[in-house]
């Protein structure tokens, strides 16, 4: 039986609906961490706080065993436990950073600061998580092309930061799996509770507690989206969507790094999290936590643990954040991410209404029930249906818009029309959700509507006599117009780098089915959605491709997804975001992810780890973020490696990375090189663009005589448009497209 239902899901739709306040963490520059302490807020100066410290790097620092460290790391502090007796060492990193996290005071914290040595200095602040179908979607099968090419990632080890995992859950079954390759330092011990590790699930550890279980769900869905095994009759408690479940990578091993709890996952945990995951040996590290937009690279500690992680040859790949559909909501944003979006897939659980009319009004229901058997009153009350009369309740098909708010408030409202007589009841969506239709756990059945359909039913309930048969439909696939953005997802230009096309790429993010904790209320799968369940797509994909191309870095694998992706959907048109119009380049990146074609992309655009480093100096010198006078040394504390310093690597600007997508300001010219991993043959370049922008490029032609071999382009715009396109380059075999954007400055 070919796989058919992916897991993924609608914790994140609590999330959707209610998201942290993003004011409350979205980094206001007066208040952002940085190396001067005078401008962290004002508090009780004798109160402690975790602080996030990174220290200059030393010559020395490789060849240290882990007490020598320490005691360095120690010496930046006034002693060892604080006047409360609590040890001040927090943790301390070992791997891609030095550095650590400690409590200090604000004046014990300027003390250190001034200790030779001190890099800088980052508070310790929560960041927030942001979920059957979706390997056969993105052309996934057991008979042929990527999963049996790859082994179906086996051998490749996924590291997920999250909120913990359900171990026994069957997504995480060992069967068919060999043991981790040798490398593998991690490990399932020193838990309090029981974890069932195995040949799947290798690897075990948590950053808060001692306990590996997960309190929201959400790290055991996303767990099982990017590798959970194959399990056969899977499908949501209420029936929907069956099939057999898989991962992406049904053949990775998985590691939990627990860094969260239903409060937000901490940035110091975090930060121990990606030191010890890349200690031990993952491969991919898939984290969905969303961080301040627009935060500069040297106030973000998570994003230079990025860097680092990548200059280790691991992936890191991230979610674009759900704050869409608003333009510059991107998270997530640096150039050594894989930045990830969320798509609808081509499944629905239909349900809609037959007016009296004639006209149908298509719909979904999470829970599915008996067709009507005669028209029913239609009546929208407005104000959310928080006040009803009963005798136009009582018969009637209740029309209600999202209340926005809580899952389990908006289910009480819901309850309380069905104890008052209600013959159905249909929710409208929030106006800027567009044709987006997220499923909620409601407890009865009613049908969703998105709102931009549910407009003809409340013009139709207007008139007098207005009346509606509801109808349930079941399961249905290869849904037209697939993908479609979903609202949610965060688009760019990013805030922080304006000029890199970002969100990278387009993965499914909504209404997917996945492994869920135990709950008397549901099975073991369930719904949600959320750029957190788009990112373990990429994840078990970039999973498959290291098992094909084990010597490809970071940034080969990223080109070849991107420059291999769908820019059309199902129905062969451009994709759409959730108004159904065209999306842009910010909203859609490089396009859907087309796993099949990314395994064999012709060419690539490659990047060094000296290129970011001549990016981030680049950086520093324009933006002058720093107050340390001496540039290289404030670069240092990012790069954390001596041997990369602004003498010695090119300094190269945004559009001149050697990015797979291709910004160009008006009246500039920037350069791409591409390399060869396919057979040797002749591409002839192509633009896609409206006629009558000032865009040209050059040479037309690039012919490749062998593999590995490296060739050169420029594209220029002369003109002051803002325009959208592709570049692409065709030979008789291969299509190597990326995104063109054309800005004025
Ligand atoms: C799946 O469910 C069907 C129908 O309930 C049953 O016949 C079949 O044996 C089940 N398969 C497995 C592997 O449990
Ligand atoms: C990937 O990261 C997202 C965001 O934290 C998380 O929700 C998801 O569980 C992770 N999944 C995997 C497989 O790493
Ligand atoms: C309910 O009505 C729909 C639309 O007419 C139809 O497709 C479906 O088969 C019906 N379901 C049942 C159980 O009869």
């Amino acid at each position: 039986m070919a796989p058919v239902a992916l897991a993924l899901c609608w914790c994140t739709a609590v999330l959707l609906s209610t998201p942290p306040p993003a004011h409350s963490y979205t980094g206001d520059p007066s208040t952002a961490p940085g190396p001067s302490p005078a401008a962290a807020e004002p508090t009780s100066s004798s109160e402690y706080k975790t602080y996030i410290i990174l220290l200059k790097p030393r010559a020395d620092a490789q060849v240290m065993d882990d007490e020598a460290r320490e005691g360095w790391y120690r010496s930046f502090l006034p002693d060892d436990v604080t006047a409360h007796g609590e040890p001040r060492l927090v943790s301390s990193y070992k791997t891609i950073f030095h550095g650590f996290a400690a409590l200090l005071t604000e004046e014990e914290l300027d003390a250190a600061s001034r200790k030779p040595g001190f890099g800088r200095w980052f508070p310790d602040e929560m960041m927030y998580p942001t979920t059957t179908r979706t390997p056969e979607f993105l052309g996934l099968s057991k008979d042929a092309g990527l999963w049996p090419k790859s082994s179906y990632g086996k051998g490749i080890i996924i590291g997920v930061i999250d909120s913990g995992i359900e171990s026994r859950h069957p997504s995480f079954d060992d069967a068919g799996m060999s043991p981790p390759p040798a490398r593998w330092k991690g490990t399932c011990k020193g838990m309090v509770r029981p974890v069932r590790c195995n040949n799947k699930l290798i690897g075990v550890r948590s950053f808060v507690d001692f306990n590996p279980d997960d309190e929201t769900g959400h790290g055991t869905h996303v767990a099982s989206i990017a590798a959970g095994n194959f399990v056969a009759n899977a499908s949501s408690s209420h029936g929907q969507a069956a099939g057999t479940a898989a991962g992406i990578a049904p053949g990775a091993h998985l590691a939990m790094y627990k860094a969260c709890r239903p409060t937000g996952c901490l940035r110091s945990n975090v930060v121990h999290a990606i030191d010890t995951a890349v200690g031990d040996g993952v491969d991919v590290i898939n984290i969905s936590l969303v961080r301040e937009s627009g935060v500069l690279l040297d106030k973000d500690v998570v994003a230079i643990g990025a860097f680092r992680a990548v200059a280790k040859g691991v992936v890191f790949v991230t979610s674009a954040g759900n704050d869409g559909p608003d333009s510059s909501t991107v998270n997530n944003d640096t150039p050594w991410e894989i930045t990830v979006g969320a798509g609808s897939v081509d499944r629905k659980l239909a349900a809609g209404l037959l007016l009296e009319s004639g006209d149908l009004v298509e719909g979904e229901a999470l829970v599915q029930a008996p067709n009507s058997t005669a028209y029913r009153p239609l009546h929208y009350p407005g104000e959310g249906c928080r006040k009803v009369s009963v005798e136009r309740t009582r018969g009637h098909i209740v029309i209600c818009d999202d209340a926005r708010v809580k899952v389990d408030v908006q289910a009480r409202i819901i309850k309380n029309l069905y104890n008052n007589g209600a013959a159905h009841v249909v929710l409208i969506g929030q106006e800027k959700a567009g044709f987006t239709l997220g499923f909620r756990e409601y407890g009865s059945s009613v049908v969703q509507e998105p709102a931009a359909v549910g407009h003809k039913l409340k013009d139709y309930s207007q008139y007098p006599d207005s009346a509606a048969q509801v109808f349930f439909k079941g399961t249905q696939l290869g849904i037209r117009q697939s993908p479609t953005v979903a609202y949610f997802s965060s688009r760019g230009p990013s805030r922080g780098n304006p000029r890199i096309v970002k969100p990278d790429i387009l993965a499914p993010g909504l209404n997917i089915l996945a492994a869920a904790t135990e709950s008397p209320d549901r099975g073991p799968f369930r719904f949600m959605s959320g750029t957190s369940m788009a990112v373990p797509h990429i994840s078990g994909v970039v999973a498959l491709l290291k098992g094909v191309h084990p010597d490809w870095s970071p940034m080969a694998i990223r080109s070849a997804i991107m420059t291999t992706a769908d820019e059309l959907d199902n129905d062969g048109k451009p994709i759409m975001n959730e108004k159904h119009e065209p999306a842009s380049a910010f909203a859609v990146g490089a396009g859907h992810v087309n796993p099949t074609r990314a395994v064999d992309p012709g060419l690539v655009y490659d990047l060094e780890v000296r290129d970011y480093a001549g990016y981030v100096c680049h950086h520093f010198a324009r933006a002058r973020l720093d107050d340390d006078d001496d540039d290289d040394y404030a670069v240092q504390d990012i790069l954390q490696d001596l041997n990369l310093n602004c003498r010695n690597v090119p300094r190269l600007s945004d559009v001149d990375l050697n990015y797979p997508s291709i910004v160009v300001p008006a009246n500039k010219k920037v350069q791409r090189t591409l390399t060869n991993v396919g057979p040797a043959e002749q591409y002839t370049g192509r633009l896609s663009m409206a006629h009558g922008v000032g865009v040209d490029f050059s040479p037309k032609w690039l012919s490749f005589s062998r593999p590995g071999e490296k060739l050169t382009f420029q594209v220029s715009h002369h003109g002051s448009e803002v325009a959208e396109g592709f570049l692409i380059w065709e030979s008789n075999t291969h299509t190597v497209q990326s995104p063109l954007v054309v800005l004025r400055s």
